[in-house]
């Protein structure tokens, strides 16, 4: 085939996929607009989850009817001029492609300066006289209507929904001087009054109900030029089991950052049980200079040029307001009766936030060094439980009973006692009046699924392994990638579509392959996708049927057997079989 250039549509449909993959993607873009344009007051209207239309109203500086059909052209901005200007953005847009995209898979339609005009999949309409004269009105209509290829991807309108519903929370979030409206399908689903950043946080917190009882918020915060931090975190006492609430901004823009995720909830573990994380919005401030968003047209990549400077003030900042935090208690419990207050911020939340207290707790001056806290009298209890159940060495020694060295363990307990192995696959067990046939395989699985949901035994891979994705699980794992964390798999991207998993949990060692092959398709539900993946690694990791198994092992199998709440396997099937004494003496005839 010789080579051509596109038809402009063709084109500008391809350039378009990277800018709108889903209604909740365009509502991005527009209330970039409408923030950009200096609005106090934002509201976007939602219908079927945006497949049938989005609109978004500011009343910001408006676009002059003489120039709105430039807004519809591809590199078309009033926001940069110069290659200069990119290190001193001020503005959330930049690349002037955003309406024109939009406008190249659906109807587009921008009303401003008593003006309308309308884009139909990249077919721009005459200047028409128009209702709005404050701010503009944008509204996108049948998105990827005419791209069936692209629709069948949209999923349900509910699900749509709440994608768009999560963006305009992220947005709210950046920039809480802006009173925001959200409406679905005509009716008001979220109202934030313009605020303080703290109040802010706090109204976005209680629209989860887990937040929706507590009663705390803890602000912190940390200056050192050029950046400055300020965060908003829910009371240790309340947290959530996955880490869709540990948000992080940058220069008011919410990024996907692993490594700031991970500083975030690392420096808290020490406060938290395990496998659960806080509340906690997270503000950056950087120098313009120092930050580069031009990488994905998403612009929720950023580059930070001083990284590793701000990865450390997160975690002295949040270790410090810890810290803080506990002392005070520990002061509390030694003199009851003296008034101490807390060195940080602790308000109630009411219906009505109050404002916000002068005198809050800052660190603005010199940062503390990160404390340690080898010798902390408040170490919470459930490190301790957490060090008991490693201490057991029950994921070790029935994770790989073959090894167990240990003393012959006892073939007989109280209730139960073990006979051998019958055509290496079942294990044979005398328990009461019953003769008990388990399945060597399933009832392996079984417990170290239990096992490994409880406590992941964690083995760093000398050499990560690389993976690829598709863009849909390259978006599942930037943000839910977390929830592999909990099972003792770390994965990190190397680049887009591109991740290497760094460790995994001991019990699944040489199955990197199948865990791998896992990751890269797995996306949709989270439980899910986590159940999937913990039955995935125990019938890898478990005996076979077939081995041979020596006393110990299968002795192991069995006292761990009886411990389980219910003997299924991961899948739900019964590993069980069992013959009572009464039924073998009626066989062979002993009854008569
Ligand atoms: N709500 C609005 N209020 C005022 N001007 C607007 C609004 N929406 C768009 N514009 C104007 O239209 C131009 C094009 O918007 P578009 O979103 O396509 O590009 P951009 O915001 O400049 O860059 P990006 O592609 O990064 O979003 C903007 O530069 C701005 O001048
Ligand atoms: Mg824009």
């Amino acid at each position: 085939m010789a080579i051509e250039i596109l038809d402009p549509v063709v084109a500008s449909r391809i350039a378009a996929g990277e800018v709108v993959e889903r209604p909740a993607s365009a509502l991005r873009e527009m209330l970039d607009n409408a923030i950009d344009s200096g609005a106090s007051k934002v509201s976007v209207w939602i219908e079927e989850g945006g497949i049938r239309s989005i609109t978004v109203s500011d009343n910001g500086c408006g676009i002059p009817s003489s120039e709105l059909h430039m807004a519809f052209k591809s590199h078309a901005t009033s926001k940069i001029k110069t290659l200069d200007d990119l290190y001193k953005l001020q503005s959330l847009g930049f690349r002037g492609e955003a309406l024109c995209s939009i406008s190249a898979v659906s109807t587009l339609t921008i009303q401003s300066d008593g003006k309308k005009m309308s884009c139909d999949n990249g077919v721009c309409s005459a200047l028409l006289p128009g209702s709005v004269t404050e701010g503009t009105t944008v509204c996108m209509e049948n998105l990827f209507e005419n791209i069936p290829a692209r629709k069948q991807f949209l999923r349900r309108a509910s699900s749509e929904y709440s994608d768009c519903r999560k963006v305009f929370v992220e947005k709210a979030l950046g920039f809480e001087g802006v009173e925001f409206l959200l409406f679905n399908d005509n009716s008001l689903d979220i109202r934030f009054p313009a605020a303080s950043k703290k109040e802010r946080a706090v109204q976005a917190m209680a629209l989860t109900k887990e937040f929706a009882g507590s009663a705390h918020v803890v602000e912190m915060s940390l200056e050192e030029e050029p950046v400055k931090l300020y965060a908003v975190s829910g009371d240790p006492s309340c947290y959530r089991r996955d880490r869709t609430q540990v948000r992080v901004f940058v220069n008011s823009r919410i990024v996907d950052s692993y490594q700031l995720v991970q500083a975030v909830t690392s420096s808290f573990s020490v406060a938290l049980p395990g496998g659960v994380f806080p509340y906690f919005y997270l503000f950056i401030e950087n120098s313009p200079s120092l930050v580069d968003f031009n990488i994905h047209p998403s612009k929720r990549e950023c580059k930070l040029r001083n990284a590793s400077m701000i990865y450390g003030m997160v975690t002295r900042m949040i270790r410090a307001a810890l810290l803080d935090r506990s002392r005070t208690e520990s002061r509390r419990l030694v003199h009851p009766e003296e008034d101490i207050q807390p060195v940080f911020e602790i308000e109630t939340k009411t219906e009505a936030p109050k404002p916000p207290v002068s005198g809050s707790f800052r660190y603005s001056q010199k940062a503390p060094e990160a404390p340690s806290f080898s010798d902390r009298q408040f170490r919470p209890s459930w490190l301790e439980n957490a060090k008991q159940i490693l201490g057991t060495g029950s994921s070790k020694s029935a994770s790989r009973p073959a090894e167990k060295k240990s003393s012959e363990p006892e073939a007989v307990s109280e209730n139960w006692r073990y006979i051998g192995q019958v055509f290496n696959t079942y294990l044979v067990v005398e328990n009461g009046p019953n003769l008990l046939f388990i399945d060597q395989h399933a009832a392996h699985e079984r417990i170290l699924f239990e096992q490994i949901k409880q406590v992941p035994d964690v083995q760093k891979l000398i050499v990560p392994y690389r993976f690829e994705t598709t863009p849909d699980v390259d978006e599942f794992l930037m943000e839910r990638g977390f929830i592999y964390q909990e099972l003792g798999i770390t994965v990190v991207r190397v680049e887009r579509m591109v991740w290497e998993m760094v460790s995994i949990p001991a019990a699944a060692r040489k199955n990197e392959e199948a865990i791998a092959d896992f990751i890269k398709k797995a996306s949709g539900d989270t439980e899910a996708v986590q159940k999937d993946l913990f039955a995935i690694i125990a019938c890898h990791s478990a005996v076979r049927a077939g081995d041979v198994l020596d006393n110990a092992t299968a002795v192991a199998i069995v006292e761990k057997t009886f411990e389980l709440d219910a003997m299924l396997c991961p899948h739900g099937r019964s590993f069980t079989y069992s013959v009572s004494k009464k039924q073998l003496d009626h066989e062979v005839g002993r009854d008569i």
